[in-house]
């Protein structure tokens, strides 16, 4: 971008908090004011920790929308309100979790983590498509995951519907080539937002109906002590820029001249999607986590804190 091209209008949705929120700031303050941002959140009520964080940008380079993933009107209403409804940079970064035994969740609940994760996201870019195809310009980025790369044990569904934005993009993504719009899938690892917070109080509110004994055992006394450990171990923070995180990744993935199709951003995490990229049966990936998890959860927990020190990062972090 030279100087005297005209700001890039950012939409991006789950602005209420954790990277959402950071990633609207960053962009918002970007010394070269690159950009307009639209930070959309569903409910407004929550503005204040944006609004705050944002300081002077607010009302410059950022405004405040509402934007409900999951409604077609919302979408509607929020573009309607964008000067000439031109989207440039579309990050789709609204998501929900969904952890626990299988037999203890509801359909119901499934459902709304892909009416969430994976329809909330085609919804929006079935909204910007046409404005950019028009413009033969344009970026969509999706906060995917690294459990869009390999599924983890207790997160089935979740998983699943990061597995379907993955597959989704990546298709969409050679079309769009044509029409030079980019389409990038940003695969953060552990991130302490509310995200974890709000999966531990879902599964601590209830006990999940339906699970055998066995299963429940494996889930409370070896799933959840590992997962805490692997936030305590390899988790980023959302706003420590200096560590190279989340958001500042997104802000790198956007501002390149040729966006990357996948991008992580944990480079302690890479070690574990290795295994996957490793062995394409999938065997060495699906053996290891299960004999981590089920056999020797305590070398686990040491593996983990290994992984945290860095001394694999150089041999193993995707170029
Ligand atoms: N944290 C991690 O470890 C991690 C790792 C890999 C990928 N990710 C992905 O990163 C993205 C952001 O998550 P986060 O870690 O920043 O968690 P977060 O702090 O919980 O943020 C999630 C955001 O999504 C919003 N949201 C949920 N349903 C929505 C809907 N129907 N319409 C609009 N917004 C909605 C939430 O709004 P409310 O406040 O209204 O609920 C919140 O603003 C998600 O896609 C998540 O899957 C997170």
């Amino acid at each position: 971008m030279n100087m005297a091209d005209p700001p890039r209008t950012v939409l991006i949705s789950g602005c209420s908090s954790g990277i959402g929120l950071q990633l609207a700031v960053q962009l918002a303050r970007d010394p070269r004011q690159r950009y307009q941002v639209v930070a959309t959140m569903r409910d407004l009520g929550k503005k204040g920790t944006l609004e705050e964080a944002a300081g002077e940008a607010l009302g410059q380079t950022l405004t405040v929308a509402q934007l409900d993933v999951c409604s077609d009107e919302s979408v509607a209403q929020c573009l309607s309100c964008i000067r000439g409804g031109e989207v440039d940079v579309l990050v789709n970064n609204a998501g929900v979790g969904l952890v626990g035994p299988l037999e203890g969740l509801s359909l119901t609940s499934m459902q709304k983590v892909f009416d969430t994760n994976f329809f909330g996201a085609v919804r929006l870019v079935k909204a910007v498509l046409p404005g950019m195809k028009r413009r033969r310009q344009g970026h969509i980025v999706v906060v995917s995951s690294v459990m869009g790369l390999q599924g983890v044990v207790f997160n089935d569904v979740y998983a699943a519907s990061k597995f379907a934005l993955e597959g989704f993009f990546e298709s969409l993504a050679v079309q769009l080539l044509q029409f030079d719009i980019f389409v990038s899938l940003v695969e953060p690892g552990p991130v302490a937002t509310d995200f974890e917070g709000k999966l531990l109080e879902q599964v601590s509110a209830a006990e999940p109906p339906g699970a055998d004994p066995d299963t429940l055992h494996y889930f409370r006394d070896l799933y959840l002590p590992a997962s805490r450990e692997l936030f305590r171990s390899l988790g980023q923070s959302p706003e420590d820029v200096a560590q190279g995180s989340t958001p500042q990744v997104i802000v790198k993935v956007i501002s390149s001249a040729s966006p990357p199709l996948r991008r992580q951003t944990n480079a302690r995490y890479s070690p574990l999607t290795a295994l996957k990229a490793a062995d394409p049966s999938g065997s060495l990936y699906v053996r290891t986590a299960h004999r981590l998890l089920f056999r020797w959860p305590r070398l686990l927990g040491l593996g983990l804190r290994c992984l945290a020190c860095g001394c694999l990062r150089s041999r193993v972090w995707p170029r």
